[in-house]
């Protein structure tokens, strides 16, 4: 089963597509995840994606689809997307590529609880373990409950680059919600619950889809 989770930034998408990859066993592929995995390498390709994310732009479709292509090429089982696609054309990249999507969630968040996620939440370099300060706390203090490395804030987490993230979002991914509503695979689910709530109306979503 192939499913894509959209939302704007802050919205849940990563902590719901934990999730549910689990419970369906699928893969949860997060460009995020793969571009800060690049950042780790000291290469001229990894200060220009540095530059770019710290910004709030988004990375040029080139390196993102090399990196989503080698990241999904062993997956048999199928997958989650979370970040991508993120423009039309990175959609229409998807189609070209034959992967069908079984289901796509847009997950409906206002803006005034994604600036109270995004500037609670607690990041694990080490191994992308997300928590939050107030609603999904670490047993210790600011150490990782999944591998005990320091938890610290994502550098795109500050007010000025999450306004830019939020802009980039409605003008350029905010589209690909149409595109998937006009190939009758996308459901919007209410993001604005606890996490519990969510992720029932997203598996009740995806079991609607397959029917
Ligand atoms: P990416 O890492 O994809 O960031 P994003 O889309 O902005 O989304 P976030 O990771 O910020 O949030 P999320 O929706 O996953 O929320 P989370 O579950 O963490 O991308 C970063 C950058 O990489 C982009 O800006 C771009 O530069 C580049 N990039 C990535 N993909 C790209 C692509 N395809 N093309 C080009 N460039 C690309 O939750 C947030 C917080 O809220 C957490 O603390 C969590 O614990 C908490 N929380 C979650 N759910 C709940 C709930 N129900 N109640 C209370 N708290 C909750």
């Amino acid at each position: 089963m192939n499913l894509i989770i959209l939302g704007p930034p802050g919205a849940g998408k990563g902590t719901q597509a934990k999730i549910i990859a689990e419970k369906l066993d699928v893969a949860h592929i997060s460009t995020g995840d793969l571009l800060r995995d690049e950042l780790k390498k000291d290469t001229e390709t990894s200060a220009r994606i540095k530059e770019i994310m710290n910004s709030g732009g988004l990375v040029s479709d080139e390196i993102v689809v090399e990196l989503l292509e080698k990241r999904v090429k062993d997956e048999k089982n199928g997958f989650i997307l979370d970040g991508f696609p993120r423009n039309l054309e990175q959609a229409e990249i998807l189609d070209e590529k034959g992967f069908d999507i079984d289901a796509a969630i847009a997950l409906d968040v206002m803006d005034e609880t994604i600036v109270e996620r995004i500037s609670g939440r607690l990041f694990c370099q080490s191994c992308c373990a997300v928590f939050h300060a107030k609603y999904h706390k670490p047993k210790k203090e600011n150490i990782c409950d999944v591998c005990g490395a320091a938890l610290t804030q994502r550098s795109d987490d500050n007010a000025e680059v999450v306004e830019k993230r939020l802009n980039v979002y409605h003008e350029l991914t905010e589209p690909i919600i149409v595109h998937y509503a006009e190939k009758g695979v996308l459901t919007a689910v209410d993001g604005s619950g606890n996490v519990e709530d969510i992720t029932n109306a997203i598996l009740s979503a995806i079991s609607k889809a397959a029917e």
